[in-house]
């Protein structure tokens, strides 16, 4: 890769993330102070090949910090599946001028990216979803918010929950992933949560728990699905998918406790970026500067405890994301 990089164009692509704007305003910094231009694309892989983009300077990037959303805009471009629609990607950056790009987004998102890095676009991925749900990396720009967002949300339910004596059954987001669900669980002190990655029995895991908790005198209930359990659950009477309205109805016919369904949706994917968001991501998209500045590319900027670092974004691809077994442990064993 030529090291002398002289334009960067960046993307913000799939689901926003609070704290993307602050990972565009960190590489349109970086770059800046270095002497390297950038392109802001608008509107993730589309814009890129459409054209769609504008020199950043210094001030376009000013009152974004603390703002949710990203003002690139974002989309899922499914056209980018495909080898044409990678190749219109390369043949935009050379008529751009874009000798790099970072991109801001998940697993789909650095897929895209993998295949224009294939093509000889060095690319550097930013990992940016409130799922967290990235495998190479250990956090991901917009989930400390989101599970702020999801607390604040399942505290004002509580209050309303133990005023009724109710069980509030409530549907967070998580497609693949439940680590929104079981750190909510642990800050919400749910008696029972269901996560994509752990085979559930309604019986064992919500009902026979509350029982047993409804014996020792607790009255009102939080239960914490996560999305992927309600999309790709069949086996509640028959295949119809499960749902957070249909688990709360069978807990009311088992256990005679009222129970109401919330989804919380995308409240949880808006709103200002937490302080350690906004570090991340000014820390990452720093990064992924200097990486390009000292010519290397095809990497996904990673988060190793409290260290910032790097993996070759196609083994980074390969990984796969386990759900934290002692943390579901903690969560079970202080739930009684
Ligand atoms: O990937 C983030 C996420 O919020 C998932 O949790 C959710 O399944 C999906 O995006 C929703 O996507 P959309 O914005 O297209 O409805």
């Amino acid at each position: 890769m030529d090291h002398k990089i002289k334009t960067i164009g960046i993307l913000t692509s799939g689901g926003d993330a609070p704290g993307m704007n602050a990972a565009v305003r960190a590489v349109t910094r970086t770059a800046l102070f270095n002497g390297i231009n950038v392109k802001g694309i608008y509107k993730g892989f589309n814009g890129l090949m459409s054209g769609n983009m504008k020199n950043l300077t210094l001030r376009d990037v000013s009152g974004i910090l603390e703002r949710g959303g990203t003002c690139l805009y974002s989309a899922r471009c499914p056209e980018f599946n495909s080898d044409e629609g990678v190749e219109k990607g390369k043949l935009a950056c050379q008529k751009a001028g874009i000798d790099a790009l970072v991109v801001c987004g998940g697993d789909g998102s650095f897929r895209g990216a993998r295949d224009l890095s294939l093509k000889g676009v060095p690319c550097i991925g930013i990992p940016c979803t409130i799922d967290n749900d990235i495998a190479a990396t250990e956090y991901s720009i917009g989930y400390d918010t989101a599970i702020n967002t999801v607390v604040k949300n399942i505290d004002k339910l509580r209050d309303t929950s133990q005023s009724h004596d109710r069980c509030s059954v409530v549907e967070v987001m998580g497609r693949n992933c439940g680590d929104i669900a079981l750190r909510s669980a642990i800050c919400d002190g749910a008696v029972s949560f269901l996560v994509p990655e752990i085979e559930y029995d309604l019986e064992r895991d919500i009902i026979n728990k509350m029982r047993t908790t409804l014996g020792t005198g607790k009255s009102h209930f939080i239960v914490i699905v996560a999305e992927g359990v309600t999309q790709a659950d069949p086996k509640f009477e028959g295949d119809e998918p499960m749902d957070a309205a249909r688990i709360a109805a069978y807990i009311q016919e088992k256990t005679g406790v009222e129970a109401r369904a919330t989804v919380i949706g995308h409240v949880q994917r808006g709103g200002s970026p937490s302080a350690r968001d906004r570090v991340i991501a000014s820390e990452m998209g720093h990064y992924a500067v200097e990486l390009l500045m000292k010519g290397i590319g095809n990497r996904i900027v990673t988060r190793q405890g409290s260290t910032t670092t790097d993996v070759d974004i196609l083994e980074g691809l390969k990984m796969e994301k386990t759900i934290d077994i002692n943390l579901v442990r903690v969560a079970n064993e202080i739930s009684i």
